[in-house]
Formats: C-alpha cells, structure tokens, sequence
C-alpha cells in the first residue's frame, strides 16, 4: 500500500521533511498568539496544568491515532473512513474536519496578515525607544481600526499559502522551514530569559505557574482540550492527511512525541515572555483578548538591546510559523477536492482559497474594524465553534472510531510496522477507549 512515490497528491522528500511539516503544521499562532490568550482568559497556572496533562494523556494519543489512520487508510480524511468503513456515516468526521480546517484558515491566515503587519511596523520605527502599554494597545486598536490595511493584509497571507500549496507541497517550503524554525526556537528562549529577568516579573510568573484550584472549572477543561488540538493540529484530519504520505517503515510514536513537544515547548515559552512582560510593565488584566500577544510582544522588543533588529524577526517568524499552518490548513480540503472531486490542484487551492479569503473578511473586522462584527464578537465565536468545540468533537469520534468500530487491534498493528516493539500500547489502548471518551463526553455533556 506503500504508494508514495506514485501518490498524486505530493510526497515528502524525507523524514526529516516531514517531521518538520507536521511540527510546522502544529507549531503557529496557536503557540504564540492563541495560547497566552486562553491562559489568560482561564485562570492562569491551574489552565497551563490542565493544558499539559491534556496534551500528554489525549492530544499524543490522538495524534498517534490520526497518524496510524492516515497511514492505513492512505487517503484524506473522508477517504479514509469511507475505505476503513464504506458506505458508513463515519466520513461525516472527515467532512466535519474540513468544514473546521477551513474556517481555520479563514483566521489563522488573519493572524499571519497581522504578524506581516507588524513586521511593517517595526521597521517602519513605530516601535521605537521604550514604549508604554497604553501606547501598544493604541497601535493596536489602530491597526485594526484601517480596515483597508487588514484586508490587505489578509488577502496578503492567503495569497502566499494559495501559492505555495498550488506548486505542491514538496517545493522551497521544506527547505525554509528546516531554517528558520530553530530560530524561532533561539529568539523565544532569548526573549523569555529577558521578560522573566524583568523586575516586578515575578508577579506575572505565579499567574502563569502558581495554580489557583478554585478556578478550576469545566469551562477550564474545555478550553485546554480544545487549545491542545488547536495547537497541535488535531481533530480536523490533517495528521490522518499527512499520516497518509509516510513510509510504513517510520516510528509513528517517535514523530507524534517530537511535534508534541516541540509544540509544548513552543507553547510554554511563549507564556514565559507574555506573562512577567505583562506584569512587569502594563497593568492591563491578562484576559484582554485576541490583541494579547500583539500588545505585549513589542513592550519586551522594544526594551532589549538590539530591539528592532530583533522585533523584525520575530514577526516575521511569527509569520512564518503561521504559514507553515496555513499551509497545512489549506492542504486538507484541497487534498479532499482533489481526492474526491476530480478538481485539479491549481483550481482546488484558488477557489477555496477565493473562499478562505471571503470568509476571513469579517473576522478581519471584529476587532474594531467594523462595529457590527466586533460587537457579535464574530471573531470570537468562529474560533469557539471550529477552533475548539468541533476539534474536540471529531476527536472523540476518531477515538470511538479507532476503539470500536477499526478496531485497536488493527491501529496497533499499523504502528507496529514502524516501531516493533512499541511496549506502551496498552496505555494508548486505554486512552483511545475509554480516557479520552469519557472525558470529552463529561465536558461536553456539562456545557451544552
Ligand atoms: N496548530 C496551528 C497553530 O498552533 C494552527 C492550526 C490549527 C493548524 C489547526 C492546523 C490546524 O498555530
């Protein structure tokens, strides 16, 4: 079944490729944008704790779960239930992850559009000498504020992942990635030595680190689930898409813990600069939205030596890594139209790509572009549904799925071909069965 090499859709080159694509899939604004926001909007230290035991004891076993089922099924998500399972409602999961790997798009290429944006405004000066949080809150209200600039911008990001994915994905990309994500690597640690060694950091170091349990709630639990798919990718079909490009001889356990902890890592990180930056030199309350990492990230860049050289790197990896995402998110339902609807590449990825952009629009404007949509929070309610409750609720059926109807027999043999000896399956078994049912049920069950 091994039908790399003849595979119509791309192949990657290496494993060392594809390693990348999947930790350049996982790691994006999800990491660094979107991750100190949820933070921030949940309580802080007991959110992050949540955050990682949902990585370690669902988000792994999912990924490994989406890896085996693409590699098996060697087909795009609704290929893949369709041939495990013909003629069977289980593909309606692999439609519902498209669905939400293209409203995704629609933000995340958003975010890439506001990252290039601020790299214009770096090098433009905007952020020179230190300046206060009253002044980046203000850049940052503007910026939003130019409905043109954002739109452009937007138009800007979806041009570029549009381009990229019509060529295929085996073109440059992997050649820049290899690059450039160490040093995003590099510029977060230097960053977050620099914020946590602030004066007045240690404030914002308990609110990251210091749980406080009677925030705990299942509002908590959700939005650590959610964030850990987010961030690492899941529950929309794209590791079961990329899964179907590996080689049966590779460890599928060794590549899933890799984008796990990198992304964690990434993650992490990210918090470390956020939170003892916000303490240390604004008073704004942590949950203050989507504009968070913007509002911060230049305060510390515009307080270290060298800060604008430093700033414009840092958008512009920003931007990067957001592309990388996009990347991935754009692959899946052209991946689909191609599979499924006989489409040629070069038409999947402008049409929906055309589309990506329409749908993009209002959630480009809910951030005081337009009154209407900032007001309904459009932006906000996007990311809920399909950044969080519908990649939870595929994630569930693809654990159901694996457990009950495949069979975890059949999944463990898959991962077996490239890892003999894979000694903790019985682990996996139990959280595809019954952990990660049981407490996606519990939280869903609590809040519809
Ligand atoms: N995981 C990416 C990030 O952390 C975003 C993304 C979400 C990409 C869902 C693909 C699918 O930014």
């Amino acid at each position: 079944m091994d039908n790399l090499e003849t595979n119509h859709r791309g192949v990657w080159s290496s494993k060392i490729a594809f390693v990348l694509a999947a930790a350049g899939s996982a790691i994006g604004p999800g990491n660094i944008w979107r991750f100190p926001m949820v933070v921030g909007n949940n309580g802080g230290a007991v959110f992050v704790l949540v955050y990682v035991l949902a990585v370690v004891l669902i988000g792994f076993p999912v990924m490994l779960a989406e890896f085996s089922l693409g590699r098996y099924a060697q087909r795009n998500p609704v290929g893949a239930f369709e041939r495990i399972k013909p003629k069977s409602p289980w593909k309606l999961n692999g439609y519902l992850g498209i669905i939400s790997a293209f409203f995704i798009l629609s933000y995340v290429c958003m975010i890439a559009g506001w990252a290039a944006g601020y790299f214009i405004k770096v090098v433009s000066g905007v952020f020179k000498g230190e300046i206060t949080s009253q002044f980046a809150e203000k850049v940052f209200r503007d910026f939003n504020s130019d409905t043109t600039q954002i739109l452009l911008l937007l138009l800007f990001s979806v041009a570029i992942t549009v381009y990229i994915v019509s060529k295929g994905i085996k073109g440059g990309i992997e050649r820049w990635v290899k690059v450039l994500m160490p040093f995003l690597f590099i510029l977060l640690i230097v960053l977050a030595v620099y914020a946590t060694t602030l004066p007045g950091a240690g404030k914002g170091l308990s609110f990251y680190l210091k749980p406080d349990f009677s925030k705990l709630s299942g509002k908590v639990i959700l939005f650590a689930l959610g964030q850990a798919f987010f961030s690492l990718s899941l529950g929309m079909g794209i590791m079961i898409t990329y899964g179907s490009y590996v080689r049966k001889s590779e460890n599928l356990i060794s590549l899933s813990g890799w984008v796990c902890l990198s992304d964690t890592f990434i993650a992490l990180l990210a918090g470390f600069i956020i939170f003892p930056t916000l303490f240390a030199i604004s008073g704004t309350s942590p949950a203050s939205g989507p504009g968070l990492a913007f509002q911060v990230f230049p305060l510390i860049l515009s307080r270290i030596p060298g800060g604008f050289i430093f700033g414009a790197f840092f958008f512009i990896l920003l931007f990067v890594a957001a592309i990388t995402s996009t990347i991935s998110l754009l692959e899946v339902p052209v991946s689909f139209a191609i599979d499924e609807l006989k489409w040629s590449r070069k038409k999947a990825t402008y049409v929906i790509g055309f589309l990506a952009f329409i749908f993009g629009i209002p959630s480009s404007l809910s951030s005081g572009g337009m009154r209407f949509f900032t007001k309904i929070d459009f932006f906000g309610k996007v990311d809920f549904f399909f950044g969080n409750a519908s990649l939870v609720i595929n994630a569930l059926i693809i654990c159901i799925f694996l457990g009950y109807v495949w069979g975890l027999k059949k999944a463990v043999q898959e991962v077996k071909s490239g890892a003999p000896r894979f000694k903790l399956h019985p682990l996996w078994v139990f959280s595809l069965k019954f952990l990660s049912p049981v407490v996606i049920i519990f939280i869903l069950y609590f809040l519809f």
